[in-house]
């Protein structure tokens, strides 16, 4: 009986899972700007005739085998009232329908050009087949069409371009073949246009877009032919633009140089010729690049190699020749380049036969101007004198601030004496902490016009006694380094020196710090002093936990050691109610929530840390941070549009965490190209699998086999692509109680026990 309940309840959750993991899987797809999901509540307005009429004809025209649209019935009092599934109105105008994973055959009804007021037509992942109705070029005020992964035939109708507000389509893996509709004079605000998969369209790439707006270009997978035009380098908001898999020839135009917020380029697998011009190295944003199965020619540009944040280069199976340039052998395996007859230097099977230049023992500074190589590998000989040097150096360093501090206790002019009868320390937090300033003049910085300002704590300690503590470096992340400092007495803090060019002026850092410290809650690190340098040097004080974060809890453990499912739910429970503080009692974003922010005590209770420090931040520096710096994995795939932190990233962060307690895998490596959240969503997308959580979770899995499918599910909601489609943390919080409402027991005590001691 215990088993097949338990089948049966897996089976019945199969298709809830299928439709969260297949949504997820369209995550890029999905992104869309907020304001026109019609979120708000149906307004009560009865819904007008003509409107009642056309759902109804709608309707007919479907085959609903599920019978998911049983809600659609009785008179107009109901169409609007919000009972009727995936309608959404104002003022008696049906705004939205959406329809996806509803099992849907039939076809779409030439009606659907009667709703004046529809923005948002979502059907996708059903059995739609037909044609694309021309109507629907008739809807003024449509934004977003999703019609992908159903079986559209035909060709898309030249009309869709008459909708002038539109901002996105996806009509990918339908079966739609002819014309790319050239009239498309798109709206401003149009960013996205997808196509691809199992789609045959078969016409040359369009050269005017209508609109600089363009953010992401996806054809893939189609009959294209022709080259790329010139013009595509004037969409210089372009993200994203995969063409592979297609017939497109031609040389790369050198236009597309213009393109650069491109992130991801990708050509793979179609018949383009001529160099890969050295300009592609000036765009400076692309992660990944995929010139694979073409025709290139020619030698890889040295300028590859600086592009910083590539992250997946492949040039296989072209013709080119020549030596990989050395960071790039280095960085990318030989899978990236093999395939070019000519091509060595990639791994040690291929060595390139004929000595690049110049004799063998050049000097360090004979880099070459015209040709690939700007550096040369070491010898072990040069490793070894760099090491010695960098060895000497370090102790020299220590020498010295072990002397100022042993000055200082001689002369007893530490404030520490006067304040607790200890004095001094014995090596330098701020030789640790400091970059690069004369060790005397930093050591007496306590003394000097810094300000320690201590919030409630069980330590007291001077900033002499901070300043010349030992430290080791514990981590870094965007907005500066923490170390590890072990007081005079023993104690031990974390500090973070943040870095001094990304934050706040003195006097605004002081009120917003000051509020920070205030914060005490049994899930949230307590800040217990801060620092204010008087050049400026900025350090926070937190409590030290020694077991270290929850990322290296996860990640770098012994083999023998296990974690099990209720002390993973019970760590994923801590995260929210930290979070649910911070958001509901102090008002506050986190900003940049990580496994490797969040610390765990000896009962392993999580604590999150850096909630808020982006408050001691400049604007600019957030930003940045968000764009370019943020912790990759744990990112809301809107962050790098909108530049913003808001409770919804934060939720999607937090999503992360607990599908990196359900995987075990870390969000920071990506698995095939995917990240975590997209790699369990194709995991899970066939079939429902255990594949995807923890083995070690396997053992227990006929009794916790529900909560853990729970979890995943809410997860996923989590890390939706669509901001306004999470949920608040209030109702994660409730949700993860509900699942498991045995550990909820226990922990409360533990909650009020931490109260009282406080
Ligand atoms: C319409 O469907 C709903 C939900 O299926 C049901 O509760 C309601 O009784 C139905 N109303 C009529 C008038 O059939
Ligand atoms: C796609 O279209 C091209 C040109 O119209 C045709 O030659 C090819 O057979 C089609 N491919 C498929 C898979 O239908
Ligand atoms: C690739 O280009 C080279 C040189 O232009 C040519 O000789 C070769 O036939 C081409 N290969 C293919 C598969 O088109
Ligand atoms: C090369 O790297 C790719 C992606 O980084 C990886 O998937 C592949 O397994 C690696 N191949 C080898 C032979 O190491
Ligand atoms: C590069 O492309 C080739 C050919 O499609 C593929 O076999 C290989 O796995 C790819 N390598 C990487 C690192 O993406």
């Amino acid at each position: 009986m215990g088993i097949h309940h338990h089948i049966r309840k897996h089976n019945g959750s199969v298709l809830n899972l299928l439709q969260c993991a297949i949504l997820f899987a369209f995550i890029h797809l999905l992104f869309l700007s907020p304001y026109y999901v019609t979120g708000q509540k149906n307004d009560g307005v009865i819904i007008t005739l003509s409107d009642f009429q056309s759902l109804q004809s709608f309707k007919r025209e479907l085959i609903d085998f599920r019978d998911t649209l049983k809600s659609w019935n009785g008179s107009r009092n109901g169409a609007c009232s919000g009972s009727w599934t995936g309608i959404r109105c104002m003022q008696g105008h049906v705004t939205a329908i959406q329809l996806p994973f509803k099992t849907l055959s039939g076809r779409i009804s030439n009606k659907i050009g009667q709703f004046k007021e529809l923005r948002r037509l979502s059907l996708h992942d059903n059995l739609i087949g037909g044609t694309i109705p021309s109507s629907l070029g008739s809807l003024p005020n449509l934004k977003g069409l999703y019609l992908f992964n159903n079986r559209f035939s035909g060709s898309i109708p030249p009309s869709i371009g008459n909708s002038a507000q539109l901002q996105a389509i996806d009509l990918s893996n339908n079966l739609l073949t002819g014309f790319i509709p050239i009239n498309l004079h798109f709206a401003f605000a149009f960013h996205h246009f997808h196509c691809s998969s199992n789609n045959n369209l078969s016409d040359s790439i369009p050269s005017s877009w209508g609109t600089q707006n363009l953010r992401s270009l996806t054809l893939d997978h189609n009959s294209l032919y022709g080259s790329i035009p010139n013009s595509l380098g004037k969409l210089s908001n372009l993200e994203e633009l995969a063409l592979n898999n297609n017939k497109i020839n031609g040389s790369l135009p050198k236009e597309l140089v213009g393109l650069n917020h491109l992130s991801s380029l990708n050509l793979k697998k179609n018949q383009l010729t001529g160099d890969i011009l050295p300009t592609i190295g000036n765009l400076s944003s692309i992660r990944l690049l995929d010139l694979s199965e073409n025709n290139f020619t020619g030698e890889i540009p040295a300028s590859l190699e600086n592009l910083p944040n590539l992250t997946s280069l492949n040039v296989s199976y072209n013709s080119l020749s020549g030596e990989v340039p050395i960071p790039l052998s280095e960085k990318f395996n030989s899978s990236s380049f093999v395939g070019n007859i000519e091509l060595c230097g990639f791994n040690p099977s291929s060595p390139c036969l004929i000595p690049p230049s110049a004799s063998p023992s050049e000097s360090p500074t004979a880099s070459d101007e015209t040709g690939n190589r700007h550096r040369r590998r070491l010898s072990t000989k040069d490793i070894i004198l760099i090491i010695v040097g960098a060895l000497l150096v370090l102790l020299f360093i220590l020498f010295c601030v072990l002397m100022c501090c042993l000055i200082r206790k001689r002369a007893g002019g530490s404030i520490s004496k006067a304040r607790n009868g200890k004095s001094g320390g014995v090596a330098g937090i701020e030789k640790g902490i400091g970059a690069g300033a004369a060790a005397g003049a930093s050591s007496d910085a306590g003394a000097n016009g810094g300000k320690l300002v201590l919030f409630d704590g069980p330590f007291v300690f001077t900033a002499d006694d901070l300043l010349c503590a030992t430290a080791e470096i514990m981590g870094k992340s965007p907005y500066g380094t923490v170390y590890k400092a072990t007081l005079e007495d023993g104690n031990q803090v974390a500090v973070k020196r943040l870095r001094e060019k990304l934050a706040k002026s003195p006097k605004e850092f002081e009120i917003e710090v000051s509020a920070l410290g205030r914060i005490r809650h049994p899930n949230l690190l307590p800040l217990r002093a801060f620092y204010l340098g008087p050049k400026g040097e900025k350090l926070l004080v937190f409590d030290y936990l020694s077991k270290g974060s929850l990322s290296s809890f996860l990640h770098a453990r012994g083999p023998e050691s296990t974690i099990d499912w209720p002390m993973r739910m019970m760590i994923a429970i801590g995260i929210t109610r930290g979070l649910n503080y911070i958001h509901n009692q102090e008002n506050l974003i986190h900003g940049n929530l990580t496994a490797s922010d969040v610390y765990l005590d000896e009962q392993n209770n999580p604590r999150i840390s850096d909630y808020g420090v982006h408050r001691l931040m400049t604007d600019t520096a957030n930003s940045n941070v968000i764009t370019t710096a943020g912790a990759a994995g744990y990112r809301a795939p809107e962050l790098p549009k909108t530049k913003k932190a808001t409770t919804k990233t934060d939720i999607y962060s937090l999503g992360v965490i607990i599908l990196e307690l359900l995987t075990g895998k870390s969000p920071n490596e990506s698995v095939d190209g995917l990240d975590l959240p997209q790699w369990v969503a194709s995991t899970v997308k066939e079939e429902w699998t255990n594949e995807v959580f923890d083995l070690e979770l396997m053992r227990d899995v006929s009794t916790t086999g529900d909560e853990m499918l729970n979890t995943l599910k809410l997860a996923l909601h989590l890390v939706d692509p669509s901001p306004d489609a999470r949920p608040d943390v209030q109702q994660v919080l409730h949700q993860l109680e509900e699942i498991n409402p045995k550990l909820v027991a226990d922990e409360s005590s533990e909650e009020s026990a931490e109260k009282e001691h406080h």
